[in-house]
């Protein structure tokens, strides 16, 4: 069984071809990604309107490579899906007409993901893993805490009052003058500056719901930063290290308090589980790795270049629901906000 999955929901034009053998193997057979960074880096930050248009330039372009690479001649699959949402609604649209398309002329059925629930799934395609586990998801749009259940069965446990944490390393990095995308600059920064410099709060932390606050630690930066300024290379640095040990701390305090609402609600997780472009991040890997072993949990993350997103997650969560028979019809909307 053989899914092209299609995403374009923020700045990565991206196609990928997923398969599941008779003997259950899963195989990535493609997975292309076109990253829009050098169109928006001027900017500071994803524009919506550029974004679109660029996907629309590299759609047919990516999904043909998909092909390729994949050694597949076009519309030899079983199935394809699209993310659906949430995201920018410009790129959605992109997508998704382009794998209905796909779908009419092939015959193949379309299947309409949800970009976080394919997030939340990518920890079985890379690790097989087995339902039920605690998922953190750190995106730049989103930060949650979800007991995953199931397919489309989802439990949110707890998630950010204001600020998402990718949102945090990207305003934070805008401030200190660091490229887009923030996160892996101040992840560069960081490694060269001393992490107890700057006292930074840690929002949040202690309290029983595993929700998170942001604003007021991205806030006591930019106090400090202005104090301070101006700014030497040593200062950048020990402010981006000082900010992310908080980051760090906040998400493995929070991660416990979920794996407590887990327990609370009657829910044995197989693993710790994080998910989205800021799983990337070495430190925090690494405080969340910590926690599991305290907690006597296997710690799962995806690989570096299946963290961010990619078409290879979709073409996943294209292919557990297929094999669930959750096929859409043409009637499929992009929906800009939809949450899980
Ligand atoms: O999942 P993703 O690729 O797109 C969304 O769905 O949002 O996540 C992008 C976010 C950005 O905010 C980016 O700065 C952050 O993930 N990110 C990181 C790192 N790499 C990407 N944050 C911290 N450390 C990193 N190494
Ligand atoms: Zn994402």
């Amino acid at each position: 069984m053989r899914v092209l999955g299609i995403e374009t929901t923020c700045d990565e034009t991206a196609a990928a071809i997923v398969s599941v053998e008779r003997s259950g193997e899963i195989k990535i057979l493609s997975n292309e990604v076109l990253s829009q960074i050098a169109a928006h880096a001027a900017y500071g930050g994803v524009v919506p309107e550029i974004a679109a248009r660029a996907h629309v330039d590299a759609i047919d372009r990516i999904v043909a490579r998909a092909y390729e690479s994949a050694g597949l001649a076009p519309g030899e699959i079983d199935a394809v899906a699209a993310a659906a949402g949430p995201g920018l609604v410009g790129g959605v649209m992109v997508g998704l007409t382009t794998a209905k398309a796909i779908s009419l002329v092939t015959g193949k059925p379309f299947i309409a993901v949800n970009h976080l629930e394919a997030h939340a799934l990518t920890a079985r395609l890379t690790d097989n893993l087995a339902f039920p586990y605690l998922l953190l998801l750190v995106s730049g749009g989103h930060t949650q805490l979800l007991a995953v259940r199931g397919v489309g069965d989802y439990l949110k446990l707890g998630g950010t009052i204001d600020d998402a944490v990718g949102e945090a390393f990207d305003k934070i990095a805008k401030m200190l003058g660091l490229p887009y995308p923030g996160g892996p600059s101040v992840e560069r920064e960081a490694a060269k500056g001393d992490p107890e410099r700057f006292d930074f709060p840690r929002p949040m932390q202690g309290r029983p719901n595993p929700d998170f606050s942001l604003s007021g630690l991205k806030t006591a930066v930019r106090l400090v930063a202005e104090r301070i300024a101006p700014l030497s290379d040593r200062d950048v640095a020990d402010l981006c290290a000082s900010f992310q040990a908080a980051i760090v701390d906040v998400l493995v305090d929070r991660t416990r308090a979920g794996l407590r609402g887990c327990a609370a609600a009657g829910i044995t997780p197989s693993a710790l589980v994080v998910a989205g472009g800021v799983a990337a991040n070495q430190p925090i890997r690494r405080g969340l790795t910590r926690l599991a072993t305290e907690a006597g949990l296997s710690m799962v993350a995806p690989p570096l270049h299946l963290c961010g997103d990619n078409g290879a997650m979709i073409a996943w969560a294209g292919l557990e629901r297929l094999r669930l028979g959750l096929v859409d019809d043409m009637g499929a909307l992009a929906r800009p906000r939809w949450p899980l």
